[in-house]
């Protein structure tokens, strides 16, 4: 039986034309000089994004560590929404790494939303040398955990300019900002435009096998350079993973074929009795009785998903067309009651 994985947008596979241009990119060296290709892409990233200039980075874990290392000194708090991926799925690096006291933002707008009154209370005001100084605001667009939530571009600016306005640095982990603009037909430097800052990933929708790129002004560039030589994340001849990344960047124009998946799969749950909200982007979340088990579930008829709190995580992609969403919702279709078991004391009833 053929395995229909929804875990993640990152599960894809190098399309042919990627492993074609991998294996014919031109390279060097891009820790003694540049890499041609590397330069390249880095270039175009900045380009579509807005800002200045850009840098690859393996990870999208590594381009927002390398942010928060710059915008944080020790004795710094940043602020995020909850459940941002920079507080709850980075292993608190943005504390043991980067120095800064995470505080998250609550969701008092709505899922993966923080209202400006609750950032500026947040801010709070000017203490004793002795206090927490708080210094970063770190926004995440769309929200993975909160189901691919999108901030439109007003969003971004009444929360940027708070932060601005009182001192702060903003860093956007926009590892789906392409998501977002899609989804919002707004462009990527609108969306962009209020953060010092910002990583979108390569390897998330777009089907590169790794990399990210953190952009920003050419002189916070320069020295996210040497940071990330410092983390280890100098490569030689990078351009073999950029030119996967420049043909990644081609799937753009189509990243709401994606979206469409995902309504599709969020209206077959609903058919079926679920609690799903229909989605902005690719990520469905469906609540469920008992998340790992109804994973399992899921798993043994060859739906593969995660658990995200007590929902199942679904994220629509490039290598699973319509008719793979339709096979999933068939094959899930008898499983529904499992999913939506009672409860009988402190044990499922299953
Ligand atoms: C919003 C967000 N930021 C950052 C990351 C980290 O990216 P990576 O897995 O490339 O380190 C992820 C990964 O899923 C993500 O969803």
């Amino acid at each position: 039986m053929r395995q229909l994985d929804f875990r993640s947008d990152t599960v894809t596979k190098p399309s042919p034309e990627m492993r074609a241009a991998m294996a014919a990119a031109t390279v060097g060296d891009d820790v003694l000089e540049r890499d041609p290709t590397m330069d390249a892409l880095e270039r175009r990233v900045a380009e579509l994004l807005g800002k200045e200039a850009g840098l690859w980075t393996p990870t999208g874990c590594m381009a927002n560590l390398i942010a928060l290392m710059l915008h944080l000194q020790r004795g710094d708090r940043f602020l995020a929404p909850a459940q941002a991926h920079v507080l709850s799925a980075e292993l608190g690096t943005g504390a043991w790494l980067a120095g800064g006291m995470p505080e998250a933002l609550s969701w008092d707008v709505g899922p993966g939303i923080c209202s400006p009154l609750q950032l500026w209370k947040a801010i709070g005001s000017a203490g004793p040398y002795y206090v927490l100084r708080t210094s970063l605001l770190c926004l995440e667009n769309t929200h993975n955990f909160a189901g691919g939530i999108c901030l439109s571009t007003q969003e971004t600016r009444e929360l940027t300019d708070i932060a601005h306005e009182r001192g702060l640095k903003v860093h956007l982990d926009g590892a789906r900002l392409w998501h977002a603009a899609a989804a919002l037909d707004e462009s990527l430097p609108a969306l962009a435009s209020g953060a010092d800052s910002v990583s979108v990933c390569l390897s998330k929708g777009l089907g590169a096998p790794m990399g990210s790129v953190l952009a920003g002004s050419k002189d916070f560039i320069q020295a996210a350079r040497r940071t990330r030589k410092m983390l280890g994340g100098g490569v030689r001849q990078g351009g073999v993973v950029a030119a996967a990344g420049l043909v990644a960047l081609d799937y753009l124009p189509r990243i709401s074929e994606d979206h469409n998946k995902a309504k599709r799969l969020a209206e077959g749950l609903r058919s079926f009795g679920l609690n799903v909200e229909l989605p902005e982007t690719n990520i469905v979340l469906a609540p469920v009785v008992d998340a790992n088990l109804a994973r399992q579930s899921l798993e043994d008829a060859g739906v593969r998903v995660l658990p995200v709190g007590s929902a199942l995580r679904f994220i629509t992609h490039r290598d699973l067309t319509e008719r793979d969403v339709d096979e999933a919702l068939a094959r899930m279709e008898p499983l529904v009651e499992r999913m939506l078991i009672t409860w009988e004391g402190d044990r499922p009833m299953i």
